[in-house]
């Protein structure tokens, strides 16, 4: 089985989002499956630059290919058996590196829309989605970048299935010491852990 994906998406390292995608990792670790834990941070990417080149391309290929590490970071979203996201929200939204990652997904958008065979037959699999916010309160916190996810996954026959939305986290630590948070975390992990069990 190729490792499961865990993607720490903030800005900040050593975080809440990094703690909560590193109880995962442990959680996985325990049941004795294979992941990997890849920070955006250790990454360079570069923004779309909306050229179309991709559309246009035989196999729909991005000019910037070659001089990022976008790649390396699709080839999880295209072979792992499940993916780990895990988020902070930043005003109301994803990070602008967790952006600019997704924008320059459009190749696969192009992909999909040219019926290439390669995308358009990839396993159906599933996310398991970690978000934090600073605030307590606000009924659409979550849904921009939840909105965003569905669909960038979408081209990668990924689902979520799992979605872990927390509240109330602001300093470094605060995940940490938050049992409620912690507790939500461990529930996602251990679906994750059921879901790729019964896959086998
Ligand atoms: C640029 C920026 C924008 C933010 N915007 C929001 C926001 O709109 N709503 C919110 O509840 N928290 C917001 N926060 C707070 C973070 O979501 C929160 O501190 C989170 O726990 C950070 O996760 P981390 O420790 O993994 O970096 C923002 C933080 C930053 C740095």
């Amino acid at each position: 089985m190729n490792p499961v994906s865990v993607l720490c998406c903030s800005h900040r390292p050593g975080g809440n989002t990094e703690a909560a995608a590193r109880m995962v990792v442990r959680e996985l670790q325990q049941a004795g499956i294979p992941n990997e834990l890849l920070s955006l941070t250790d990454y360079e990417v570069q923004h779309c630059e909306a050229c179309n080149a991709c559309l246009a391309h035989p196999r729909c290929e991005c000019r910037l290919a070659a001089v990022d590490q976008a790649e390396m970071l699709f080839e999880r979203f295209l072979t792992a058996p499940a993916v780990v996201l895990a988020s902070p929200i930043y005003f109301y939204h994803l990070p602008s590196r967790f952006k600019t990652l997704i924008d320059r997904g459009q190749r696969f958008w192009a992909a999909h829309e040219k019926g290439d065979p390669a995308i358009l037959g990839l396993p159906p699999r599933s996310a398991y989605v970690i978000l934090a916010a600073a605030r307590t309160r606000g009924a659409a916190i979550f849904d921009g970048a939840l909105l965003t996810l569905k669909r960038f996954l979408f081209y990668f026959n990924i689902q979520p299935a799992a979605v872990a939305t927390l509240r109330g986290l602001d300093g470094p630590q605060d995940f940490e010491a938050d049992a409620a948070a912690r507790e939500e975390v461990r529930i996602l992990a251990g679906k994750a852990v059921q879901d790729l069990r019964v896959k086998g």
